[in-house]
């Protein structure tokens, strides 16, 4: 199968084309580079020793889709592409909504043109908003808190009601935990360039000293340590989950949403004490107040994962740590 892949150059994107093309799939990468870079294509290739086929544009571009779509036979898309962060979101959500919706709605448009059927979707955890309960079943009631999070639940909903009205399409939409790792080759992971939003690349530049101290966001949280719990799952096994969903989707149609989590909750002060563990760094932390937004504790029951894809978490949090810190020594620069 020929796979176009929206966002390939990005931390999750590269680690899924080098699970495609390790599984024998030929990659065709799309991505702005508006977080990311082009060496990340050569990166991939060197990891693999296989080629892939890359555009610099943007998917919104309707044009450049439909040249893409005209000059390869395409069989399915993973769509990554995307705006992430939930704090800047909430400062400037028409640049979230633009983009987000926008990208999927092309996307979409121009497969329908060219009768290209399967799409798997990146969508998050943050659609099921405050949980009632955890472990989160994919059954929950769906809402967000920011405006992030609604272009993820609206991106769903238009790719439900797309499925609806043209039966002959095969959706997967997975809703990932929070992932965290890097490929074992240290040459692709997560470093972004501005103040990280998330947890671990914020523990890296703390531990490479390149941020004075980690602030932990609450510790009178109802959890074992008062820290928010979460369920960290490493990126090449998130990787791993899309190559299931394909296989999945090559002999089903309809709208299929799944978690890809571990299953395991991890509080944030015990994924600090194992990142200083297992990689022997010290990362200064500072307790601050609660921030708004952020729920207690978040993991999933990835049950239907392993049900219907065959798939599950393999890695541990130790793999996890070891890997992204292994990334950042090479890449602290
Ligand atoms: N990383 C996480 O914690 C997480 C969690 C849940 C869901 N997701 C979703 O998974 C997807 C990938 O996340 P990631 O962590 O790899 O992010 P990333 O920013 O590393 O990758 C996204 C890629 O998409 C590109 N891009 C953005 N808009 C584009 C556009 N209009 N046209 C072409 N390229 C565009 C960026 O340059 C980047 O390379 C995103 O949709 C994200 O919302 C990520």
């Amino acid at each position: 199968m020929r796979i176009l892949v929206t966002g390939g150059t990005g931390f999750i994107g590269s680690h899924t084309c080098v699970e495609l093309l390790n599984n024998h799939f030929e990659v065709i990468i799309i991505d702005n580079l508006s977080n990311s870079s082009a060496t990340v294509v050569a990166d991939i290739e060197t990891i693999t020793n296989k080629k892939v086929v890359f555009y610099e544009g943007d998917v919104c571009d309707k044009q450049l889709l439909e040249k893409i779509f005209n000059q390869h036979q395409i069989d399915g898309v993973i769509h990554f592409a995307g705006y992430k962060a939930v704090g800047e979101s909430v400062q400037l959500p028409l640049k979230y909504y633009n983009n987000n919706l926008m990208s999927t709605t092309t996307l979409l448009e121009v497969m329908q043109q060219f009768n290209c059927t399967k799409i798997v979707f990146s969508s998050s955890a943050t659609v099921y908003g405050e949980p009632h309960a955890n472990p989160i079943t994919e059954d929950f009631p769906l809402k967000t808190t920011n405006p992030y999070g609604s272009t993820k639940l609206y991106c769903e909903q238009i790719l439900k009601d797309f499925q609806f009205a043209n039966p002959e399409f095969s959706v997967a939409v997975l809703r990932y935990f929070n992932p965290i790792g890097a490929h074992c080759s240290g040459l692709i992971g997560e470093n972004p360039k501005d103040i990280p939003n998330n947890l671990m690349p914020y523990i890296m530049k703390v531990a490479a000293k390149q941020l004075p101290q980690l602030s932990v966001f609450g510790n009178d949280y109802p959890t074992v340590d008062g820290s928010g719990v979460r369920d960290y799952i490493h990126v090449v096994d998130l990787a791993i989950g899309h190559i299931k969903a394909l296989q999945f989707l090559k002999s089903t149609t309809g709208f299929h949403p799944f978690n890809l989590g571990t299953g395991n909750g991890v509080s944030v002060l015990q994924l600090v004490e194992l990142f200083k563990k297992v990689n022997q760094v010290d990362v200064p932390y500072q307790i601050v107040a609660r921030r708004s937004g952020d729920v207690a504790t978040n993991y999933a029951n990835a049950e239907k994962a392993n049900r219907l894809l065959g798939w599950k978490a393999e890695k541990t949090v130790e793999d996890m740590c070891r890997d992204a810190w292994n990334y950042m020594k090479n890449h602290s620069n």
